[in-house]
């Protein structure tokens, strides 16, 4: 049996480590916005290469809160691409503005300059640039276009870009980086984290980050996550409560340091697939120009998948179709999807399944994975498809 992912393993090593984190913050009796999520802040603004973070109760606040720190408020739109997780789009309408769905490239599952080119208006606030299962939008190009960017790395923890193309921000991103490399975080005028536990870097429970180096933004998003208030007296807007805990910081605090070797562990699995063969047989994800994504998901595709998905099922091989149905498609979003034509992300949505990865998939693993495809005798894939 290989599972589909594979969290416990990474973590077996640093329960000692884990177990004298959650230890101090029982010591300290400080629960709520206290020493660890302000050193957690500094250390994971430093690790993506942005000046401020700010913890939040989860990833979907965190762009509820930080759209809203970016000014995006009724009457507004933000385009959002459709082939994501749900809560990409959950979380706008709270803000007041309008989500306009736009399509993907079907080679990276990420938007591109083009996709979201079609879907701009003249009410366009931003732009929500969803960093799909480690892949990493062109965030620069498309803000190219005019439009200021919040990146959405939910699933992009460890990932990496190394073409100075992909942000503005490198100059001031570059303390814990080469000179040309820079991350997601400190791409675009702010980013978004989720740190559930699955995702790349995640905690005993919920929790999310935004990341910026445009300091209004932080303070703004600051101050909307606790009651719209700086001091719990006076209350100047309408705001959550949403903070990231005191517990989930320590333990992400030991875990940050391991990210990249997670990250690495990542690249490599899907590298081993590639040198498998697996693309002669199904579409493999290609990174998006300039990226070097730490898959999240590795997610290949293939007009006959439910042959390809009885083939694991029999094999007892991990595998997930995460996104059918398109967010535009789905019933809470049809007052904004209705009548919207997206034929790449509609492809996606059939064709993909995701397939084992994990930091400490091996390379036996990796040849079974394989092996198990190719014995599916699926139909040869056509470019283009
Ligand atoms: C792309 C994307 N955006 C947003 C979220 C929301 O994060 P959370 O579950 O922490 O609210 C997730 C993950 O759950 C995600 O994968």
């Amino acid at each position: 049996m290989i599972p589909l992912f594979d969290t416990s393993t990474p973590l077996a090593a640093l329960r000692g480590e884990l177990r004298a984190a959650i230890e101090r913050v029982l010591d300290s009796e400080r629960y709520i916005l206290g020493p660890e999520v302000g050193a957690f802040e500094r250390e994971f603004a430093a690790y993506c290469g942005a000046d401020h973070a700010v913890g939040v109760a989860n990833g979907t606040d965190a762009i509820t809160i930080a759209l809203r720190a970016m000014g995006v408020g009724p009457g507004d739109e933000v385009v959002v691409p459709s082939f994501t997780f749900y809560a990409s789009a959950e979380a706008i309408p709270p803000t007041g503005a309008t989500p306009v769905f736009c399509d993907i490239d079907p080679d990276t599952y990420c938007m591109s300059a083009e996709t979201v080119r079609a879907a701009l208006t003249p009410r366009t606030k931003a732009v929500l640039a969803v960093h799909l299962f480690g892949n990493v939008a062109p965030v620069a190009e498309i803000e190219a276009l005019g439009v200021p960017v919040l990146e959405d790395a939910a699933q992009a923890a460890g990932s990496r870009v190394i073409s100075p193309a992909h942000g503005n921000s490198i100059a001031s991103a570059d303390r814990n980086l080469a000179a040309d490399a820079a991350r997601p975080g400190a791409l675009g005028t702010a980013a978004t984290f989720s740190f559930f536990p699955s995702k790349n870097l995640g905690c005993f429970g919920d929790g999310g980050m935004i990341t910026t180096s445009d300091v209004a933004v932080a303070e703004r998003a600051r101050t909307l996550r606790f009651h719209g208030s700086h001091d719990k007296v006076t209350y100047e807007q309408v705001g959550y409560n949403s903070r990231l805990d005191e517990l989930q910081a320590a333990i992400l605090r030991v875990q940050l340091p391991h990210l990249d070797l997670w990250a690495d562990g990542r690249r490599a699995a899907g590298r081993h697939y590639e040198e498998a063969g697996l693309g002669e047989l199904v579409r493999l994800p290609r990174h998006v120009d300039g990226a070097s994504p730490a898959w999240h998901l590795y997610v290949v595709a293939h007009p006959d998948v439910g042959r390809l998905e009885n083939a694991l099922g029999a094999a007892e091989v991990g595998h997930k179709a995460y996104y059918r149905t398109p967010v535009h498609r789905q019933v809470a979003m049809r007052e904004w999807g209705a009548g919207v034509e997206l034929p790449a992300t509609d492809e996606a949505a059939r064709t993909h399944l995701a397939i084992p990865l994990s930091p400490v998939l091996t390379r036996e693993q990796v040849d079974v994975v394989v092996a198990t495809v190719r014995g599916a005798k699926l139909s040869k894939i056509v470019t283009g498809m």
